[in-house]
């Protein structure tokens, strides 16, 4: 069934009807739009628009439409043009002439807006706890970690000495920021569109502010031409998204290169790796490099979305309907990734020993042998200087500070002595580092004990 053809003289050529139609995707949304139908029609009958008898003709039927998808026995089919059309003759299939009111003092324009704003709210939810599950990993992998060495770096080179709860520690911050990223849009899309109508409001007594309240918004819309045409929050999710694949996808890339042969710092679990048609000894982190990969589809929702949006005039356009498969695809696509990316890390193996030794090479306490020489009064740029040669000696003679015998460290300046070797210690290395957002146990242990407690309260 149409829901308009009064005016039309002519069928629809059958290629329109296919380029025009949504029900292939927005179908996606069934459950959504006869929720907000039902509080559309309680609204109604709450203010004498229908009777309260069409009300629950209305509201059952919906229910048993509801029921019928979910068991499996109503199958959404094509020939309508979207959803609300399907749910609509469905309805007046069922119901009869009561079904015809439903959509009294309502526009697809209002009720797609709706539809797509509640269906956000589920997956923000949705998302947000397996950015949850996610952060839960992390942070149990934070508390096991609070002594395993590995080298910090910048540029790729070797930098600093730093534990692996601290490298950890960084996601654990990123994947926090995008929850609280989600929070905020949630808070600032949670406005209900319904009553703007096609653009203009409408001329029967709506009650907005209780529509509103039904379906949990924060409250009604305040411009009914912005109510139809707005997709900020799906440009804001999408963004948020863009940042979650992101983080993931920095972490992935982190993984690939840890689990090369090369590094060896961990060990991506058999059961999500995959292997080489011709190279029996491949073991590949495809998991990781699809994550990094789907990076772009994400980021592609993103840019087509505004670029959708940039040139049209107020109020609602059909280029509008476009934001639908972009932004089901980029939510399916984080959901996806979120999940299997918490089961690689929380399976993976981390080679601590590798780690730690990888940290002691590469002189990556060089900093604090500098340090012990200005705690003895050396000016900082000459003890850079005096490092700096030692290093070149160790190079040279293929050893690490640490094996450099104290004669060779007295030659080139007479304030070093025995107590060198603990100052430049891996240990004493890290856990020196000890001010709020350091790798020093300390410092980590209160930075672990509040992340317990975000856990356990958000
Ligand atoms: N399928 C449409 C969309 O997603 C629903 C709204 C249709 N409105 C209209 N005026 N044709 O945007």
């Amino acid at each position: 069934m149409k829901l308009w053809g009064g005016r039309f003289t002519k069928e629809t050529n059958q290629l329109v009807h296919n380029f025009n139609a949504s029900i292939s995707y927005d179908q996606k949304f069934y459950k959504q739009d006869i929720l907000g139908s039902i509080a559309h029609v309680t609204m109604l009958a709450k203010q004498n628009i229908l009777t309260e008898e069409e009300k629950d003709a209305i509201v059952d039927g919906l229910q048993s439409i509801l029921r019928d998808i979910e068991n499996g026995t109503l199958l959404i089919t094509p020939e309508h043009e979207d959803i609300h059309s399907f749910v609509e003759a469905t309805l007046i299939e069922r119901i009869g002439d009561a079904g015809k009111k439903l959509h009294t003092g309502r526009s697809r324009n209002d009720q797609v807006a709706l539809d797509m704003k509640l269906y956000t709210r589920d997956e923000i939810a949705a998302l947000n706890d397996l950015l949850k599950d996610l952060l839960s990993v992390i942070h149990r992998l934070m508390s096991e970690h609070i002594e395993t060495f590995m080298p910090g770096f910048t540029h790729l080179q070797k930098a600093q000495p730093v534990t692996l709860a601290h490298h950890l520690g960084a996601y654990f911050e990123m994947f926090r920021r995008d929850r609280s990223r989600l929070r905020d849009i949630y808070d600032r899309m949670n406005y209900c569109p319904l009553g703007a109508g096609a653009l203009a409001g409408t001329t029967y007594p709506l009650d907005r502010e209780y529509s509103a309240s039904l379906l949990k918004f924060d409250g009604p819309t305040w411009n009914s031409m912005d109510s139809v045409s707005d997709r900020d929050y799906l440009i804001e999710l999408l963004s948020a998204l863009s940042t979650i694949m992101m983080h993931m996808s920095r972490f992935c890339e982190e993984i690939i290169l840890w689990n090369s042969n090369e590094y060896r710092f961990v060990e991506i679990d058999d059961s999500y790796s995959t292997g080489s048609s011709i190279m029996p000894q491949k073991k590949n982190p495809d998991i990781a490099e699809l994550v990094r990969g789907k990076t772009g589809r994400v980021y592609g929702a993103l840019i087509s979305l505004l670029t959708t949006m940039k040139g049209i005039p107020l109020a609602y356009n059909k280029d509008m309907q476009e934001d639908k498969e972009l932004t089901f695809d980029a939510i399916d696509t984080v959901k996806g990734c979120l999940a299997l990316f918490t089961g690689m890390i929380d399976t993976m193996k981390f080679n601590e020993a590798v780690m730690a030794a990888s940290a002691k090479r590469g002189f990556t306490n060089a900093t604090d042998a500098a340090d012990y020489l200005v705690n003895h009064g050396v000016p900082f740029r000459d003890a850079h200087g005096i490092i700096g040669q030692l290093v070149l000696l160790c190079i040279d003679k293929n050893i690490s500070l640490d094996e450099l015998p104290l004669e060779e460290y007295k030659k080139i300046s007479s304030v070093f002595d025995e107590d060198i070797y603990e100052a430049i210690s891996m240990k004493t290395c890290v856990e020196k580092r000890n001010t709020i957002g350091a790798p020093g146990k300390d410092a980590m242990a209160q930075i672990i004990s509040a992340n317990e407690k975000y856990l356990q309260e958000s």
